[in-house]
């Protein structure tokens, strides 16, 4: 028997009763808990309230006056033909998603007589709704922007909260610029083109195509006019997020303004699509990423970079989404459709403004209270302060961000004056900031 023969044993035993503790304790018991996210958080809260009279006014999706959930008809439609459709199957879709829907989507959003398209100078993939874009967007950006440039992104302050996350995580350096103004609840355009003018050459510039979210907030036809100019002078790259489309006027036409005049200027751009508040296809995560480029050759080998982003990541997108928005877009029938019941939604939205703002006219509610009208898409940004929001969720059982930021979308005729006497309260109460 060897001389190291007890040593050996020891150790044997040793790594045995090491194995013993470790089975009893988890691999991960060092794992903090994460913070709930500050949006799906409220929609847990909501849930988990038993009072009769709650809202959730955090969530941006849309609601019936009933507070429901609402399935268009096109969307139904369309899935009833699919359905039906011997031709459909479930093989998978290309890593760049389904053709027809790509080019319906970039369609959608640039025109019918975009001359980038006609040239064939922009590259679409399919993406996992709104956010899928962005990140697959930002990563494609963090690779292939010339070594020169910075990665750096500038973002609205405030943006949607994932913003930060999607480019961060993507290796970008996130710089913020003023967009809101809280004395006038309105764009802070002088802070804002300000900051944008001091942006390092390169820089990537985000902008909320229409209904910025969370303020509602918009530059008009004119500020628009003076971003382009900003942007090709500072030479930044814009990358348009556009989840609203159709959301902020009822008018897809009129809500891709901003997006048209930047590609027909001649501008290279990167678009974020989502279907999600548009069709209502939230779940089905039915999104697009498109890049405008100079040339077709260049559009090909975007595109082909564009795969190879996606590939490890997921393989290949969901089918149904696309297929059914694809359908809605392509029939014309469904999507007339369609357009009226979007239509129809914003159309809504705007009356619970008119509502709300009505409402809190008739209690006197301190303070100018007409940017409720003024602001325009899903969201209103009250100015309520964060203790004042949480007293609307604890002694109103009205759940929303902490940040004052109201979905008008989950507001009904029967809760708008609920919620302005909540408003009243929590105003006159002197709760501030
Ligand atoms: C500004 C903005 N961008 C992107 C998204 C992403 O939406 P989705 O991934 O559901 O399409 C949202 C969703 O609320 C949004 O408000």
């Amino acid at each position: 028997m060897s001389e190291f023969a007890p040593a050996a044993g020891r150790l044997a035993v040793l790594t045995r009763q090491l194995c013993a503790a470790a089975a009893s304790e988890s691999t991960w018991e060092h794992v903090a808990q994460a913070p709930p996210d500050p949006i799906i958080g409220v929609t847990d809260a909501w849930r988990a309230d038993t009072d009769p009279r709650k809202l959730n006014l955090g969530v941006g999706a849309y609601r019936t006056e009933d507070g429901k959930p609402f399935v268009l008809q096109a969307v139904r439609e369309a899935e009833r033909q699919l359905s039906a459709d011997p031709a459909e199957n479930k093989e998978y879709l290309p890593i760049s998603g389904l053709p027809e829907f790509c080019r319906l989507s970039r369609g959608l959003a640039l025109g019918p007589t975009s001359v980038a398209i006609q040239e064939g100078r922009v590259a679409t993939v399919q993406a996992l709704s709104g956010t899928g874009a962005l990140r697959v967007g930002a990563e494609f950006l963090s690779t292939h922007l010339p070594p020169a440039h910075p990665r750096i992104v500038y973002l609205p302050n405030p943006t949607w909260g994932n913003h930060k996350t999607i480019f961060a995580k993507a290796g970008f350096q996130v710089r913020e610029y003023r967009y809101f103004d809280p004395a006038s609840r309105g764009l802070d355009f002088a802070g804002m083109t300000a900051d944008l003018a001091s942006a390092p050459p390169g820089s990537v510039l985000l902008l909320h195509a229409c209904a910025h979210n969370p303020t509602g907030v918009d530059p008009d036809a004119e500020q628009w006019g003076r971003l382009l100019e900003l942007t090709r002078e500072g030479r930044l790259l814009p990358f348009f997020d556009m989840a609203y489309q159709g959301f902020a006027s009822g008018d897809v036409d009129a809500d891709a303004a901003a997006v048209r005049r930047f590609a027909e200027a001649g501008l290279e751009l990167v678009l974020a699509q989502s279907f999600a508040k548009n069709m209502g296809l939230y779940g089905e995560r039915a999104g697009a990423l498109s890049v405008v480029t100079r040339s077709k050759e260049v559009a090909a080998r975007v595109e082909s970079q564009l795969k190879l982003v996606i590939r490890p990541m997921y393989s290949n997108p969901p089918k149904h989404g696309a297929a059914i928005a694809a359908r809605v877009m392509g029939d014309p029938g469904l999507c007339a459709l369609w357009k009226e019941e979007l239509r129809g939604m914003a159309e809504r939205i705007k009356a619970m403004r008119a509502a709300l703002y009505d409402a809190l006219q008739q209690r006197g509610v301190a303070g100018d209270w007409s940017f409720v009208l003024r602001q325009i898409g899903m969201f209103s940004f009250t100015g309520l302060t964060r203790p004042q929001c949480e007293q609307l969720v604890s002694k109103w059982h009205i759940h929303l961000t902490l940040d004052g930021r109201i979905s008008m979308a989950g507001l009904s005729a029967a809760s708008a004056p609920y919620l302005a006497e909540a408003i009243a309260d929590v105003v006159s109460s002197g709760s501030s900031a």
